[in-house]
């Protein structure tokens, strides 16, 4: 079954409003009809998330936020919940991502109740998991993967899977430019694939798409986008500059 590519630009904590507005205006001059066959998601800063939306309405980029809290509303100081990030404009979400997990000690349990309030809000989450350099070298990598899957995952149904974006990002491969090799990347997420498959179902396991993150760039992506069970990149750093990213999104095969 063909899954469509989908390539997400992870901000993180860069980019003010005027810098975000700068970027999208170049950047949509030169995507021309890309769009059409690779889903391309911008994930600005909250702050920008609005302002993104407008610069991007009549294309078909979509925009998403970078978290959420997992309530609806209530005395949550500095959170956000589903409900503010789809007023902006926004349809996605990343929620578990390596550093959402190490710096702010979210849990897989925490993973999970946000990825089922923003299915229950119609927000589609992109899941992030993914080992450290340490587990990988102790051999742990599929251990790892396999509780991370269990635990932020937990509760979703078959078609809420199918609607759900997973990236695989190697710790040790975020922002350090060590990239996984084609190889350790398509058994990851061959090995992700299949665990779906025991999990939910055999639809879930071919449709769920499986993004590859951790110092993707225009030299390295084409061999990423080629293996069999890589269905795009979530992109950090290179995300940054609208003609890297351009370049990267250039390289998904057609
Ligand atoms: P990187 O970040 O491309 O800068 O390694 C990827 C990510 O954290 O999503």
């Amino acid at each position: 079954m063909a899954r469509k590519y989908v390539i997400g630009g992870n901000w993180k904590m860069n980019k003010t409003i005027a810098e975000s507005d700068e970027f999208l205006k170049e950047f949509k001059k030169e995507i021309g009809d890309l769009s059409k066959h690779v889903d391309i998601i911008i994930f600005p800063p909250f702050t920008s998330l609005s302002s993104a939306c407008k610069n991007l309405k009549g294309s078909s980029i979509h925009v998403g936020a970078q978290n959420m809290y997992k309530e609806k509303k209530g005395p949550y100081t500095g959170e956000i919940s589903p409900k503010m990030i789809l007023e902006t404009g926004a349809t996605h979400v990343i929620l578990g991502h390596s550093e959402r997990r190490e710096y702010f000690h979210e849990s897989n349990e925490m993973i999970a109740a946000k990825a089922r309030l923003a299915h229950d809000s119609n927000l589609q989450p992109v899941i992030c998991i993914g080992e450290t350099l340490e587990q990988r070298n102790s051999g742990q990598t599929e251990e790892v993967l396999k509780k991370q899957l269990h635990g932020s995952l937990g509760g979703l149904t078959p078609v809420q899977m199918q609607q759900t974006i997973l990236a695989y990002e190697p710790v040790w491969a975020i922002g350090t430019g060590l990239t996984a090799s084609p190889e350790q990347a398509q058994e990851a997420h061959q090995f992700i694939r299949s665990q779906l498959s025991s999990m939910f179902d055999k639809k879930s396991a071919e449709v769920t798409r499986i993004q590859y993150g951790g110092s993707v760039k225009p030299q390295n992506a084409k061999e990423l986008f080629e293996q069999a069970d890589i269905d795009g990149g979530l992109v950090g750093g290179a995300s940054l500059d609208p003609d890297a990213f351009m370049k990267i999104i250039q390289k998904v095969p057609q």
